[in-house]
């Protein structure tokens, strides 16, 4: 989809032709005299429209307004989650139009910050996105331009071109979540990894099952051994800050199928653990972020991508493996997986010399119980960390909660026959996953966040969200040390064609 900035006076606004036009209206509006300020006077006067959230009316070919459609959308306050919901159902509700190019109006809000235009554009890209790529025939997007109208340039450029820039990560991050594990294997996502590597400051790196063992990763090895399937250890590595600078360190889980191994998983809805790989999905999307945004900083993502199938080679509850860290592991449930893969890429992730190290997983079921999929769960042992993460969660509207690691959670990984158990009780489930995690992070500040219930819709609506792309994005611009000017004068066009 392709976007586009600029500021309109309301005549202009009337007069721009196109096949739907939205406005976005907060609050009062201003008694203006144009076609379009007089629906909206009327509409509200008449009670047949309201500025509550989410709220639209609908009118065609009406006089002295040149788009087809006119939708009337309801943005409350005027806040950045309002301008979200508001632009979403307008896009939700001409899905079934054949409007190809809207005009979205924020022109009548009465304040527009950057964070407002950045949610109108991430919310567009997300009501239009489709899936298509397993079905016979292209799903053809009608949609195809979007061109967004603000009061002022200078207080829109920078949202605007964040999100659509992001909105291209968030996309690819769909994408891989979405698509079936015989068409995201390891191997599979390992190329769209190499893909990234084309673009500007991304450089790719893939290893296989021989320099897997030759690192002595005998925990996430003891995962893939079930599968047919060999694994990758995919290395990405966005260069935007000087060379001697420490790089912040992002792990995404990369689980293409989860079956649960030998302690298998019920049939209902397995089908839903290809999204097992939605933490590796999330960081593949942030590097085509960072890839648009250029910002000056370091970045390394790792992914350990494999299968994890029962098989007669699979590992066995009770089986003793020696982690990279040297640490024994008895796992006592081959359904506790992702912290198997996950470790490794820990201990690995100590080589890069961190400032920081964040990994994003589709963990535990617990923590969809205990968070639902309103916030993702944040577990740090660092306060800094903990509090930039927040930040990033709340400025980008992609929420997370911080959850407690008192060390009286690790109790239940005891056992007799190894250093660690793989698995607590119950109760708890999300932390002691964490608890798990946090042996092998004791050499940098981490971070773990359990995607579980955030990255996947269930239901009507069902498939991946993309995120947490937006948080990650967001943490990483707060990761930019101040005094730097721009690394690159390889600036990409915001605002370009995109297809993704
Ligand atoms: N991939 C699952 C977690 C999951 C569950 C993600 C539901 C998304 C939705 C993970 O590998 C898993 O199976 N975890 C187990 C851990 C348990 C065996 C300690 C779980 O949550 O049941
Ligand atoms: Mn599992
Ligand atoms: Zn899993």
């Amino acid at each position: 989809m392709d976007f586009e900035l600029k500021t309109l006076t309301p005549a202009r606004i009337c007069a721009e032709k196109c096949d739907a036009l939205i406005v976005l209206v907060a609050g009062e509006t201003g008694a203006g005299t144009d076609p379009v300020s007089k629906m909206v006077t009327l509409a509200l006067k008449a009670g047949d429209f309201e500025s509550k959230t989410g709220k639209l009316l609908g009118a065609y070919r009406s006089e002295g307004v040149a788009a087809t459609r006119v939708l009337l959308a309801g943005a409350g306050d005027g806040s950045a989650k309002s301008v979200r919901t508001a632009v979403h159902a307008a896009m939700v509700a001409l899905k079934n139009t054949n409007a190809r190019r809207v005009l979205l109006s924020l022109c009548a809000l009465p304040q527009v910050g950057q964070e407002a235009v950045r949610a109108a554009v991430l919310a567009c890209a997300d009501a239009a996105y489709l899936y298509s790529t397993t079905k016979s025939k292209p799903v053809e997007q009608k949609l195809r331009q979007v061109l967004v109208a603000v009061p002022s340039l200078a207080a829109s450029r920078g949202g605007f071109d964040k999100g659509v820039g992001l909105a291209r990560g968030l996309a690819l991050a769909k994408e891989w979540a979405n698509r079936p594990a015989n068409h995201a294997t390891p191997t599979m996502l390992a190329q769209a990894a190499r893909d990234l590597g084309k673009l500007p400051g991304i450089k790719v790196e893939v290893l296989g099952p021989k320099e897997v063992a030759k690192l002595g990763m005998g925990s996430f090895m003891a995962v893939a051994q079930g599968s047919e399937e060999p694994l990758r250890f995919i290395v990405l590595r966005y260069d935007g800050g000087a060379k001697a600078e420490a790089p912040v360190v992002l792990i995404g889980k990369g689980i293409t199928f989860d079956t649960g191994g030998i302690s298998i998983k019920p049939a209902a809805e397995m089908d839903e653990m290809k999204y097992d790989m939605g933490g590796a999905a999330s960081v593949l999307g942030t590097f085509r972020a960072l890839a648009e945004l250029q910002p000056a900083l370091n970045v390394v993502g790792l992914i350990p991508a494999c299968e994890n199938m029962p098989d007669g080679r699979a590992v066995k509850p009770g089986d003793v493996v020696t982690s990279m860290s040297g640490q024994t592991i008895e796992i006592l449930n081959t359904d506790a997986e992702g912290r198997l893969v996950l470790c490794d890429a820990l201990t690995y992730a100590e080589r890069l010399k961190p400032r920081a190290v964040v990994d994003i997983a589709t963990l535990t079921g617990a923590c969809v119980i205990a968070l639902g999929g309103v916030r993702s769960g944040m577990f740090s042992s660092d306060d800094a960390l903990a509090q930039a993460l927040a930040a990033a969660g709340d400025s980008s509207l992609d929420l997370c909660w911080r959850m407690p690691l008192d060390d009286e959670y690790a109790d239940g990984l005891k056992t007799h026959f190894a250093d660690v158990a793989n698995v607590a009780g119950r109760a708890g489930g999300a932390i002691t996953a964490a608890k798990f995690l946090q042996r092998f992070a004791g050499k940098f500040p981490w971070a773990h966040l359990d995607i579980a219930g955030t990255a996947w819709k269930s239901g009507a609506a069902k498939g991946a969200t993309g995120r947490p792309v937006p948080l990650l994005v967001d943490f990483l611009l707060s990761q930019v040390l101040p005094a730097r000017a721009p690394a690159r004068t390889r600036t990409p066009k915001a605002g370009a064609k995109s297809n993704a």
